[in-house]
């Protein structure tokens, strides 16, 4: 089943050029270049509020999708851990989206989140990878995401048809308010379905990540860091790294490492940046040469031009193709995922059945 690959979680890293077209193919109508959602019988655009409730890989998706439907469709996102929203008594207000993201559709927080919030009026959304799966069958809009059966404990393609949906979520939600120009949409269309190539070129880095997992394999922490979108890679990229190599890492906002964590920076310590050209770059970098004046060790994922600007002095650099910032996301997931798998390959961990994790979570 594995067919060439070592382990089913790298099978399924490549995997994810042709997931995601597969997924994008269903959410694009390619005869008029649009956005289109499953039919339901709720006008979508009416929605005034969006809850975002998830776990790890899933929650991280929700949280770039949150930048996503704010900046299209103008909606004030709440988001949160599905344990910690059950918990809290959350403010629902009638006809709010409840928005749930599950591979398995089967994590017992995140369906116990999903109930709650259907006694309480909202809306019901689920983008889940399992279609026979509880989620999927209490949902009142079900976003299927078509990632295949996913093996590896570590969730990789999954997410990246998750970001494929809810893209595509944000921008038809963006239309249906009426804040989305034809064009607009085209554009979003032409950028999502440029994401399988960018992807693969992605992959291409494959050798260069590997030989780079030997600089990372011997250290005891690792920090990356992220800003916008790319803000929730980072947090993924360490979850990554800690569940199969079970190396310490955290995410941090870029412009967070000033008040705190910036003490932890000794040359020890690697720091995975990631910064796509674009908007934000330049405060990214700036707060990568905060680091590196300390004595940082940085690896710099970028593309040609943000390595030119700012590569000097790295420990290493990967280079990822130039990307419209919509799809920045899905692309810098491999080489968080790819740098996560090879580092644990290098210290010969069970990539596939870390230590202590499930592939489902189904108790609380
Ligand atoms: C991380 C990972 C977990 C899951 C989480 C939610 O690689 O796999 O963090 O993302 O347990 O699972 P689902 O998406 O099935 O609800």
């Amino acid at each position: 089943e594995k067919g060439n690959y070592r382990h089913f979680m790298q099978k399924e890293i490549f995997e994810q050029p042709t997931v995601v077209a597969q997924t994008l193919s269903s959410y694009l109508r390619r005869s008029d270049n649009s956005v289109a959602l499953p039919q339901f019988d709720f006008d979508i655009g009416s929605v005034d509020r969006v809850t975002i409730v998830a776990c790890g890989t899933s929650f991280y998706a929700g949280m770039v999708a949150k930048y996503w439907l704010e900046q299209f469709a103008r909606v004030p996102v709440d988001i949160d851990v599905a344990s910690e929203f059950r918990y809290r008594d959350p403010v629902l207000k009638p006809g709010g989206l409840a928005l749930f993201i599950s591979q398995s559709g089967e994590t017992a927080d995140t369906l116990a989140a999903l109930r709650h919030c259907k006694e309480n009026g909202q809306i019901i959304g689920a983008v889940v990878n399992v279609p026979t799966s509880s989620m999927a069958r209490e949902a009142d809009l079900l976003l299927p995401t078509h990632a295949g059966p996913e093996i590896g404990v570590a969730s990789t393609k999954a997410f990246t048809c998750q970001l494929a949906v809810l893209a595509a979520l944000a921008a038809h939600m963006a239309v249906r308010k009426g804040l989305m120009s034809r064009e607009e949409e085209h554009d979003v269309v032409e950028h999502l379905l440029e994401a399988p190539a960018c992807m693969n070129a992605a992959l291409d880095h494959d050798d260069d990540i590997a030989a780079m997992a030997h600089l990372i394999a011997p250290a005891r922490d690792v920090l990356y860091l992220g800003r916008g979108p790319d803000y929730p890679l980072a947090l993924e990229g360490a979850l990554k790294l800690k569940e199969i190599s079970y190396i310490h890492a955290e995410g941090y906002a870029s412009g967070e490492m000033k008040h705190g964590p910036i003490a932890l920076i000794d040359d020890l310590v690697p720091v995975i940046v990631l910064a796509p050209s674009g908007p934000l770059f330049e405060k990214t970098v700036s707060n990568m040469e905060e680091v590196r004046a300390r004595g940082g060790k940085i690896v710099l994922i970028s593309d040609a031009e943000g390595l030119a600007l700012a590569g000097e002095g790295c420990i290493a650099t990967i280079e990822m193709p130039r990307v419209h910032p919509l799809i920045a996301p899905l692309v810098y997931a491999i080489p968080v995922q790819l740098l996560a798998y090879h580092t644990a390959c290098v210290k010969g961990t069970d990539v596939d059945q870390p230590r202590n994790l499930a592939k489902s979570v189904t108790v609380e």
